[in-house]
C-alpha cells in the first residue's frame, strides 16, 4: 500500500510490468493515455476471478451467484468513482466505442430528420463517427471547431446549438493535446436547449475525479484499460434516460438500465479487475467512504502527474526546434499530457529513437485525426505524445528529455 506521503517507490512497486527489462534496460511507460499498466492487484482480481468463480452470470449455483455478486460489485465501485445515483447507472461494455455506437444506432431509432446532433472537432472519432452515421437517418450532424491554441471555438458553440439540437457529444479532455473542455458551459447551453449532454471522459477519468451529479450530465463514458484497469468500457446513464433508448437487445436480456445496452455475455474476469482498479486508486486518498477516497486520491495522483508534466513541458519547450501543440501548463487545467513537433523529424522518428531507449511514447493523430487535420498536422505525421501517469517519475522525465535533446539540431 501506498504511504499517505507520495511514495514513488512503493507506487512502482505493485506494477509487475515496471520490473520488466528490454535489452537489459529498464522501460519507461509514456504511453499512458493509449492505455495504463496495471498493478499487481488487478492482475490478482482476475486470476482469482477464474480460479473460483468462473461461471456465466444469474444461475442458482455459487459460482453464478458469485459472478452476479462480481458484477454487481464492480457497477457500485463505478458508481463511487463516477459518483453515480446508483450502480443501475453503469453499463458495460466491450469498449467506450462499442458502448457508443450501440447508443448511436438506438438514438437513431427516436431521432427525426431536422434533429441536430453536435459534435467537437477535437473529440477522438470514437465520439464522432457513431453519430456521424446519424447522417444516414436525416439527421444534421454539425461540428463545433477547433481554435489553433488548442481549445474549442466556444462562440461557435453557441452558434451551433439550438431549438433543434437533441444531443451535444463531448469530450471532458483531448487525448491528443491535453485541452480540458468546458463542460460546465455545455450543460448550460444543453439544458437551455432541453438537449442531452454526453461526455467522453475517456482521457479525463484517470487523472481527475468525476462528479456526474454536480456536472449534471446525461450520458459519460469511460475506459477502465486507461485508469490501471483491464479493458471493459463503461456507460454512465443518467436515472430514467438509458430506459428511454430502444436499444439492440434480445428478448431474453435485460430490459431495463443498466443491462439493457449489454449484450451477450460479459468479460466477468476484466469486470473484477475494473473493481480493484477502483480500489487501487482509492489507496491514495483518505475518508471514511470510497467516494471520499476516491476524490480525495485524484488531489494526491493530479499533483503527482501535474507537476512531472509540467516539469517535462518547460524542459521540452525551449529545445531547439520544438513546438509544444496546445495549451501551456502555467495558468490551465489540462491533463498530463505534453504533445510536440520537433523539427527535422517526423513524430514516428521520434517515438522510434525514443523507443531504442525502452521508452514507449505514440506518435500521429491517435484517433483524434479530426483535431490534427484541423491544426495543419494531418500530412506531417501528428504530434509526439508523452502521458504521464502515477508511476512516472522525475527520472523518467530527464531521461526522455535528454533523448529528445540529442534528436535537435
Ligand atoms: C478520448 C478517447 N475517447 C475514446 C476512446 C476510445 O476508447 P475505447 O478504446 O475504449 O473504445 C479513446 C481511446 O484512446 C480515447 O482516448
Amino acid at each position: 500500500m501506498p504511504k499517505s506521503t507520495f511514495d514513488s517507490a512503493a507506487i512502482r512497486n505493485q506494477f509487475p510490468s515496471l520490473k520488466r527489462k528490454h535489452n537489459g534496460h529498464p522501460m519507461v511507460f509514456l504511453d499512458g493515455p493509449g492505455g495504463t499498466q496495471v498493478p499487481k492487484s488487478v492482475v490478482d482480481a482476475m486470476v482469482n476471478y477464474y480460479s473460483t468463480s468462473n461461471a456465466n452470470s444469474h444461475g442458482a449455483f455459487v459460482t453464478a451467484m458469485e459472478t452476479d455478486d462480481t458484477i454487481h460489485g464492480m457497477r457500485e465501485a463505478m458508481a463511487a468513482y463516477l459518483n453515480a445515483e446508483g450502480p443501475e447507472c453503469i453499463s458495460i461494455g466491450q469498449n467506450m466505442t462499442t458502448l457508443n455506437f450501440s447508443l448511436a444506432r438506438a438514438m437513431a431509432r427516436i431521432l427525426q430528420p431536422g434533429d441536430e446532433v453536435l459534435i467537437t472537432k477535437l473529440d477522438h472519432e470514437a465520439n464522432r463517427g457513431p453519430w456521424l452515421t446519424l447522417r444516414e437517418a436525416g439527421i444534421d450532424v454539425r461540428e463545433v471547431n477547433l481554435l489553433p491554441n488548442g481549445t474549442l471555438d466556444y462562440d461557435d458553440f453557441k452558434e451551433k446549438i439550438n431549438e433543434h439540437t437533441r444531443l451535444v457529444a463531448m469530450g471532458m479532455s483531448s487525448n491528443c493535446i491535453g485541452t480540458v473542455n468546458d463542460f460546465k458551459l455545455a450543460r448550460k447551453l444543453t439544458y437551455e436547449y432541453n438537449a442531452w449532454l454526453l461526455l467522453d471522459a475517456v482521457h479525463y477519468a484517470p487523472h481527475f475525479a468525476i462528479d456526474v451529479q454536480d456536472i449534471g450530465c446525461d450520458f459519460l463514458l469511460c475506459s477502465a484499460y486507461k485508469f490501471y484497469g483491464p479493458h471493459v468500457g463503461l456507460l454512465y446513464a443518467k436515472p430514467g434516460t438509458l430506459d428511454r433508448i430502444p436499444t439492440d437487445r434480445l428478448r431474453v436480456a435485460g430490459q431495463a438500465a443498466p443491462e439493457s445496452i449489454e449484450t451477450g455475455t460479459l468479460n466477468h474476469a476484466a469486470i473484477a479487475g475494473v473493481k480493484a482498479a477502483v480500489d487501487f486508486i482509492a489507496t491514495f486518498g483518505k475518508g471514511k467512504t470510497l467516494r471520499d477516497k476516491i476524490t480525495s486520491a485524484f488531489d494526491t495522483i493530479g499533483k503527482h502527474e501535474f507537476e512531472l508534466a509540467s516539469y517535462l513541458y518547460k524542459k521540452i519547450k525551449v529545445l531547439p526546434g520544438v513546438t509544444i501543440v496546445g495549451q501551456d501548463f502555467s495558468k490551465t487545467t489540462r491533463t498530463p499530457t505534453v504533445s510536440f513537433t520537433l523539427k527535422g523529424k517526423t513524430p514516428l522518428q521520434v517515438c522510434e529513437h525514443l523507443a531504442k531507449k525502452n521508452i514507449c511514447a505514440w506518435d500521429g493523430h491517435f484517433y483524434a485525426i479530426r483535431a490534427i487535420e484541423s491544426l495543419g498536422l494531418l500530412e506531417k505525421g501528428g504530434v509526439t505524445r508523452l502521458g504521464i501517469s502515477i508511476y512516472n517519475t522525475k527520472a523518467e522525465m530527464d531521461l526522455v528529455i535528454a533523448e529528445i535533446k540529442k534528436l535537435t539540431v
